[in-house]
């Protein structure tokens, strides 16, 4: 049997195993929400003081790499009517709302000497909005716009990043923190490093393959370290709350039954998920990673690996700074072993050194890295389980992309549906998995592929001055689901 014949029947195998919707309750106190990110939605990019960010400067210079040169200028104008967005919010009854601060909205400049009122009058006025409607905030403080005088100091290449974010994060504890119960420091940080540092294709436009990234990633995850101990020292006895980082990955599947493809597929996940996970919820970088890139540097002329190393005293300090477990999960991939890449240009792919990929058959939708691939879902979770001495999670992000031509979504119905069978089946594996965040609430701001993809259970005009907010029809059954804490029509007691 071809290569591709033997992964098509295994999954077939899979997904008649897992057609079934799950129909067991979600326990009572499991905590359903819904996410948006402050640049995505926002708008009011230059208003009542707010400062210029890396994704103002970046769709502002490079209008070409946006889809239709679009920004997020406008978005969907949360700023102005975030009574509408808790409005949506409550109609969804969910527990939660997952939101990030804009950095420059409270300090324009990045730094702590200068403080905008209206941005922090802006956050307390939500925050006080949602817990008037019995909504709890989910604060995530980095969510990719990072202040653009702080990019002018080198970003995530410089240490200075780090001191300013932990000192943006003891003020976003001081200034919220008794109203918060659940903080992120940042957002699929890969995304910002590989995506921005890396490869150059996200703000701040950095291409510098292979090194780039790992400094940045280094540095994020410095001062992940510095904001939990910070909350950990100097609010948690007073606020009793909880901080983390949610990490995003995919699930890779192996190709073949293949001892070098269950490794690539394991090297996949230790490459994404672990690269930041380890030394936050284990200890240090993983180990094939740091074999790895450390051989590929030596033999390209490096006289050190270009991944840096944490010092003995950082990697116990970094160690189990995390109260909870977050992750973003949306599609999966089929991962191959690569022969060796052959020495030559650093890059983070060829210290990979796997191929990955999705097959034709796969569902599609309007984002097309996003295959829908529900049972991977409980596959991942099974991992983070077995890899990270089963945590506490909470699913920070899922969802899927449609093109705007109708409000009957039935796919993202679907979708929602199949993904969440999947994490109750995976808590009937053990694996503790105690909230879940649908992404998004409404259409916004796509970064790359601008107001084209659409991830929204509500509808928004953007071509409307009032942005206006329509439900889709996903809002009634994730409503539903929300109010019974069941998939189907009627639960298993
Ligand atoms: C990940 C990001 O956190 C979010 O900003 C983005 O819109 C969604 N995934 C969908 O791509």
């Amino acid at each position: 049997m071809s290569l591709r014949g033997f992964i098509f029947c295994c999954l077939i195998a899979i997904s008649i195993a897992q057609d079934e919707t799950n129909n067991k309750f979600f326990p009572e106190d499991f905590l359903f929400g819904a996410a948006t990110a402050s640049y995505q939605v926002e708008g009011a990019w230059d208003e009542d003081g707010k400062g210029e960010n890396i994704w103002d400067r970046f769709t502002h210079s490079y209008p070409e790499l946006i889809a239709n040169n679009d920004t997020g200028d406008v978005a969907c104008d949360s700023y102005h009517k975030y009574k509408e967005d808790v409005a949506m919010l409550k109609e969804l009854g969910v527990d939660f709302y997952r939101f990030s601060l804009s950095w420059s909205r409270i300090l324009p400049t990045g730094f702590v000497n200068k403080v905008n009122l209206p941005g922090v009058t802006y956050y307390k006025n939500l925050i006080k909005e949602l817990k008037d409607n019995g909504i709890e905030p989910l604060i995530t403080m980095y969510h990719w716009d990072l202040p653009q005088p702080l990019q002018d100091l080198g970003g995530w290449t410089s240490e200075v990043v780090v001191e300013a974010f932990a000192e943006y994060a003891r003020l976003n504890f001081e200034l919220f923190g008794d109203n918060v119960k659940y903080w992120l420091t940042f957002n699929e940080p890969k995304q910002t490093c590989l995506l921005g540092y890396g490869q150059g294709m996200f703000a701040p436009g950095i291409a510098s393959p292979g090194i780039g990234e790992y400094i940045c990633t280094h540095h994020v995850i410095e001062a992940h370290a510095r904001a939990w101990h910070i909350y950990d020292q100097e609010f948690r006895t007073t606020q009793n709350g909880q901080v983390s980082i949610t990490i995003d990955t995919s699930w890779f599947e192996p190709a073949t039954d293949s001892e070098e493809d269950a490794a690539a597929a394991e090297r996949s996940l230790q490459f994404t998920y672990g690269w930041y996970a380890n030394a936050i919820y284990n200890s240090d970088y993983p180990e094939i990673m740091k074999t790895r890139i450390a051989e590929r540097s030596l033999a390209e002329g490096f006289n050190q690996s270009r991944l840096p190393a944490f010092t003995d005293e950082e990697i116990s300090y970094i160690s189990g700074t995390f109260d909870f477990m977050g992750v973003n999960i949306y599609t999966s991939f089929i991962a191959e072993a690569m022969d060796e890449v052959p020495i030559g240009e650093p890059n983070y792919n060829y210290d990979l050194g796997v191929k990955s990929y999705q097959l034709d058959d796969w569902e599609s939708c309007a984002a097309s890295w996003l295959k829908v691939t529900p049972w991977g879902m409980r596959k991942i979770l099974n991992w983070l389980k077995k890899t990270y001495n089963n945590p506490k999670i909470i699913i920070t992000e899922n969802g899927i992309a449609d093109d705007g031509s109708t409000l009957e979504d039935d796919q993202r119905v679907r979708y929602y549906r199949d993904y969440l069978s999947n994490v109750r089946s995976a808590m009937e594996d053990g694996v503790n998995v105690i909230g879940y965040t649908a992404w998004s609430l409404m259409d916004n701001f796509e970064w790359l592929g601008g107001y084209t993809q659409k991830f929204g259970l509500f509808q928004v005009d953007f071509d409307n001055i009032n942005r206006t907010r329509t439900p889709k029809s996903s809002v009634a059954y994730y409503k539903k689901v929300v109010e019974t804490h069941c998939l189907v029509d009627t639960c298993e007691a």
